[in-house]
């Protein structure tokens, strides 16, 4: 006759075996192993048994409780792979991955760029201002009188407090030169702000890049190998470069740049992409006032200013043929950079 716990050895193995799912297996647990689960009984019931039996009992005890412990053990084991693979079935590994859209740069941004590395390699360094400016740096500072239609309220954001959003990025001229003794050589990108009548080449938010280079005997000259060089790099030796007189309170003389390139699809077409002149001395001596020194000496020191129109220049290089698309987000429009 067997003994009674290889009995309940032979039982606790069939359930935990049978155990359809965890609960079972833990009822099976809690019934045989528990605190007073049968198999534990016997462990008290050991100091009644006489002494001689004690160590043989003792053994098979140990060896039952041992073996119903694997075998819970290993039927939880199969329990838990059972998830695993209840889990991993839904997914076929066969189908393809979500995709993700990958970003790109804005043309702007690609465009900015380019013009940058351009200008660094002539030795600019990169200067900047805020957007929203005092009258006096955009307007005052740049020899730009009180009356100039460019200050009338029907062209220009004004804040309550007086303060605006900059009309060009030329307020950096003065912001670099108030900074900085001469010589000088930067170039400020950034955004300018005109209340113009939104149309395809009118927004009023657009982007330039602002160039001022002061020093000794800087000519228009100077000014027109920067510029020539910068746009033959820029859209391909074939580009041609015209400078046309016209009018800046804050540049004498003042020149409009145009330019004109076969590599592009509006070839035989002069377009307008810039203003710049040589650095009216009033300018030199608003800044002078305003550093409380006489740094820019206009008897000593002249330079010339540039600012490029940013928007225009995407535009023309790569074929686009209205500005409002740069800040409309459309997807469509905006892959064909990437
Ligand atoms: N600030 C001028 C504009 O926005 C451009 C310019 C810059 C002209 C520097 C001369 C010198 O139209």
């Amino acid at each position: 006759m067997p003994h009674p716990l290889e009995q309940l050895r032979e039982d606790a193995l069939r359930e935990i075996a049978d155990a359809p799912a965890e609960q079972a297996l833990e009822a099976a647990r809690v019934k045989y192993v528990g605190k007073s689960g049968s198999i534990s009984a016997w462990g008290d019931r050991m100091k009644t048994l006489a002494a001689e039996d004690r160590p043989v009992v003792g053994k098979l005890l140990n060896q039952v409780r041992d073996a119903v412990a694997a075998a819970i053990e290993a039927r939880a084991a199969q329990f838990r792979a059972r998830k695993d693979t209840d889990v991993l079935g839904k997914i076929d590994i066969s189908l393809p991955g979500t995709p993700h859209e990958v970003g790109s740069l804005h043309p702007l941004t690609l465009i900015l760029e380019r013009s940058i590395q351009i200008f660094r390699r002539m030795g600019f360094a990169l200067a900047d201002g805020p957007d929203v400016e005092d009258e006096w740096h955009c307007f005052d500072a740049l020899n730009t009188p009180p009356d100039h239609p460019a200050r009338n309220e029907q062209d220009t954001f004004y804040l309550p407090d007086g303060r605006l959003l900059r009309t060009h990025t030329s307020t950096v001229q003065i912001r670099a030169m108030q900074a900085a003794a001469p010589p000088l050589r930067v170039i400020a990108p950034g955004a300018a702000y005109r209340r113009d009548e939104v149309d395809a080449t009118h927004s009023a938010q657009f982007h330039q890049i602002e160039g001022l280079y002061v020093d000794e005997n800087v000519s228009v000259a100077d000014l027109k190998g920067a510029i020539e060089f910068f746009m033959h790099e820029l859209f391909g030796p074939d580009t041609a470069v015209q400078f046309r007189p016209h009018y800046f309170p804050f540049t004498e003389p003042s020149l409009e740049i145009y330019v004109k390139s076969k590599a592009l699809k509006r070839g035989e077409q002069w377009i307008e992409v810039a203003g710049s002149g040589m650095v009216h001395p009033a300018v030199f001596e608003a800044v002078n006032e305003a550093r409380g020194d006489d740094a820019y000496d206009p008897d000593r020191w002249t330079g010339y200013a540039f600012g490029l129109g940013m928007d225009r220049l995407a535009m023309i290089l790569f074929d686009i043929p209205d500005i409002r698309l740069f800040a409309q987000n459309d997807l469509r429009f905006l892959k064909q950079f990437a």
